[in-house]
């Protein structure tokens, strides 16, 4: 991706965010410069911050989601059954813009409609070798209450509504009728190693510096 689409995408989606009501912590605003010193802080070793990607397919439009990570933990602490094993992000599917189909090893996730369009859902549970089963129904807790998606059927969320997904279910989600202002509440967070994606794509998009970024991504540090 150009760093200038990356630039605005980060400050539509900003607007966007401030429209219904959702602010972001004051580290989403500082400068590169400031971000840079910030070398020993959290924000550096727990990965907080803009994360904006492609999948590294260059059609954001198409195949993209924008992220903020505003809390999250060590992923260290979980072999020790104590410490800070939780994280929060605040994230925007545009309509029609697709998050491809994934797993999460490790990570728990609860993933909610905030406000704004509907959000869909296409999910599968894994087969004996982990990958997509496209043959057996999956149930979901839906605000704490099983739900029963047939394969090839969708889960929508209007605004408000959430669902869980346990790890080894794989997801894919897009918004319609609107862009769509979605949490994630969910186990302490790896995006280095804890996706796993059907098709070989990447988690990270490649920038191209052709201006100067207005703040950094979670990826430039
Ligand atoms: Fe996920």
């Amino acid at each position: 991706m150009l760093r200038s689409e990356v630039n605005n995408i980060l400050l539509e989606g900003d607007a966007f965010i401030r429209s219904l009501g959702f602010r972001l912590p004051p580290f989403a605003y500082y400068t590169p410069s400031e971000m840079r010193s910030k070398s020993d802080t959290d924000i550096f070793r727990n990965r907080l911050g803009w994360d904006i990607t492609d999948y590294g397919a260059g059609r954001f439009d198409r195949m993209g989601l924008f992220l903020f990570t505003i809390r999250n933990g060590r992923a260290a602490d979980l072999a020790k059954a104590r410490g800070m094993l939780y994280a929060e992000k605040i994230m925007i599917s545009r309509e029609n813009q697709l998050s491809p189909m994934h797993r999460h090893d490790v990570k728990a996730e609860d993933i909610i409609n905030r406000g704004g369009g509907d959000l869909i859902l296409e999910i599968y549970e894994s087969d004996e070798s982990g990958m997509v089963d496209r043959t057996r129904p999956v149930s979901v807790p839906v605000d704490g209450e099983l739900r029963k998606v047939k394969p090839g059927s969708y889960l929508c969320l209007k605004p408000g509504e959430s669902v869980t997904l346990m790890p080894g279910i794989w997801h894919a989600f897009w918004a319609e009728k609107g862009d769509c202002l979605i949490g994630e509440v969910s186990t302490v967070n790896d995006d280095l190693t804890d996706n796993t994606f059907e098709e070989p794509i990447g988690r990270f998009a490649s920038i191209d510096e052709d201006e100067a970024p207005v703040h950094l991504l979670v990826s430039d540090y």
